[in-house]
């Protein structure tokens, strides 16, 4: 049975796109139940409405508080029936009671190899750290930003001379690979989060799985 997933999105939303492609060359078995935003004019949304599926824009700024915008939100991901939430380019920082609500059933796509580089600006901070290998990182979330359990990593050097957009744009194509792999394994039940560990096959790993060549992950 294909898992409904919900995927939240503040902007381009080229990984949702990512997931899209997947489940229409029937290789990812999720459906969507919800694509959601804080934004209404993400061009994520307008996507999600071409593939014809739900979706919803909220604007925070109608909220007294950011809890009330993250509960309203999170009502609506309920109702739509979604047992996966999947924060795709998502630029807000959640509820920690919201999260916990929702923990194990709540990944997020990240451009850095975490621990490293919470938060923004990530590929500058890689090449100015001087870095040989940037990556990009899926984990459960849990209420510290960034922080929760990785799921996997897909990495990628760093090139003399690689510009911030240059390297975003290399990274990119790694981030559509993992998360697609990552979300194919979640629904298909062979990982799971347990006792606050990721599960691979049902044992806890020590460290993230790793994306190889063809798109497989590994431990
Ligand atoms: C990605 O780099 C993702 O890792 C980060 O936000 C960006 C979203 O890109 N969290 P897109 O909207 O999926 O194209």
């Amino acid at each position: 049975m294909n898992l409904p997933i919900a995927v939240l999105v503040s902007g381009r939303g080229s990984n949702l796109g990512a997931l899209i492609t997947a489940n229409d060359a029937g290789t990812l078995p999720v459906e969507f139940a919800l694509v959601a935003s804080d934004k209404a004019d993400a061009p994520a949304l307008r996507n999600a409405e071409a593939h014809g599926i739900p979706t919803l824009a909220l604007d925070p700024k109608s909220y007294g508080h950011r809890r009330d915008f993250d509960e309203a939100l999170f009502a609506r991901v309920a109702e739509s029936g979604a047992e996966l939430v999947v924060l795709a380019g998502f630029m807000r920082v959640l509820d920690g009671a919201v999260v916990d609500a929702w923990q194990g059933r709540i990944i997020n796509i990240h451009p850095s190899l975490l621990p490293k580089y919470r938060g923004l600006h990530t590929h500058r901070r890689a090449i100015a750290a001087r870095d040989t290998e940037h990556g990009t990182s899926v984990h459960f979330v849990t209420a510290e930003l960034d922080g929760g359990p990785v799921i996997a990593q897909a990495r990628i050097p760093i090139h003399a001379g690689d510009s911030e957009e240059i390297l975003a744009a290399r990274l990119l194509a790694q981030e559509h690979r993992l998360i697609v792999a990552c979300v194919d394994a979640i629904a298909r039940g062979r990982v799971l989060l347990r006792n606050g560990l990721v599960h691979w096959n049902g044992k806890a790993i020590a460290e993230p799985l790793r994306l190889n060549r063809d798109g497989i992950l590994t431990s």
